[in-house]
């Protein structure tokens, strides 16, 4: 079952904004198949420590291997934003550094009964955790037309998010949305002719969409990222990698409300709010892959790195 292996993203530069004190405590609040992990643990003398944690089971099940090799790293099985209890229940209060490599694991996205990719034929699931919430084809049953245009557009922006919905909902009403093909299918027929052969297939900001949807990753991003900055020991940083565009925006602006949080009138000439920064940029214009990794590793393509730290 774990015999699907991840070539983590942007390794150097992430791994370089994570790290701050090789005798510090960690988390990678999304361990995946601890390609990055392994990595930050080869960089830690022996008093440091790393705490990975992910929703999906089998992520978990490969930390837990990894635990029992090295002391120095704890494996918990939870979602990102339960952080705050899980470093409470291991008894750190404060880290010198988080790290965040968002979105889908590449055996997440190769094993067709998970349900994330139309290049498989699998079950419509996409639920990171398959042992909570319900599937996306159990999701579209009770979605009223009007929300899921909102979801394909808010979270795929997705030009003909209205077409889709309206194909996408007389399917499921026809009892022909269970499988991620016929969901490609009704995605590919529901654009304008001229735009199915494009460079960018008709179907991929849809399942976009839907997975984030499924699996609440905004809400998800927006507790975890607030909590991250708020553990930050003073001078440690907080490393995120994200893959499009409305994940990026996310972080950014979570961490510019800290780096700006001064809410007076422009007109002000001084603060009288009193809110200071509690953070500043180390990374602000997003890190990308160099050319020989892009080479190497199609995922990088998309992957953009932003670093920030905790200030006093
Ligand atoms: C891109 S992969 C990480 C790969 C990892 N850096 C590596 O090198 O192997 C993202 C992982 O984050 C997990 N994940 C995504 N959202 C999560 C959340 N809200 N809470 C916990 N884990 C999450 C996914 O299950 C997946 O395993």
């Amino acid at each position: 079952m774990n015999t699907y292996t991840h070539i983590p993203v942007l390794a150097e530069p992430f791994i370089d904004g994570w790290l701050t004190d090789p005798d510090g405590y960690y988390v990678d609040a999304t361990f995946g198949r601890g390609g990055h992990s392994r990595m930050l643990l080869q960089r830690l003398s022996e008093k440091g420590r790393l705490l990975g944690l992910d929703r999906d089971p089998q992520a978990v099940e490969v930390g837990r291997v990894l635990a029992q090799e090295d002391a120095r790293f704890t494996m918990l099985h939870t979602d990102f934003s339960g952080m705050e209890s899980a470093l409470e229940g291991i008894g750190w209060s404060k880290v010198q550094g988080i790290g965040f490599d968002l979105g889908v694991s590449s055996p997440q996205m190769d094993q067709a009964e998970r349900g994330f990719s139309f290049q498989r034929e699998g079950p419509l699931d996409m639920r990171m955790n398959p042992d909570e919430g319900q599937p996306v084809s159990e999701r579209l049953k009770s979605v009223t037309e009007r929300d899921l245009v909102q979801v394909i557009r808010g979270f795929g922006d997705e030009r003909f998010a209205g077409r889709m919905a309206r194909a996408i909902l007389k399917a499921v009403h026809a009892g022909e949305m269970e499988t991620t093909k016929q969901l490609e299918n009704v995605c590919f027929h529901s654009v304008p002719p001229k735009a199915r052969h494009g460079s960018t297939h008709p179907a991929t900001r849809t399942f976009q969409a839907l997975r984030i949807w499924v699996n609440d990753e905004y809400g998800q991003i927006d507790s975890a990222v607030t909590s991250a900055m708020q553990h930050l020991a003073v001078g440690g940083h907080l490393s995120v990698i994200s893959f499009h565009s409305g994940e990026d925006r996310r972080i950014r602006d979570l961490v510019e409300a800290a780096v700006h949080p001064c809410q007076c009138p422009r007109e002000f000439p001084i603060c009288v709010c009193g809110k200071t920064p509690t953070m500043k940029w180390v990374q602000k214009k997003p890190v990308r892959a160099s050319e020989d990794e892009l080479d190497e590793n199609t995922r990088s393509r998309s992957a953009m790195l932003r670093i920030a730290q905790r200030l006093p």
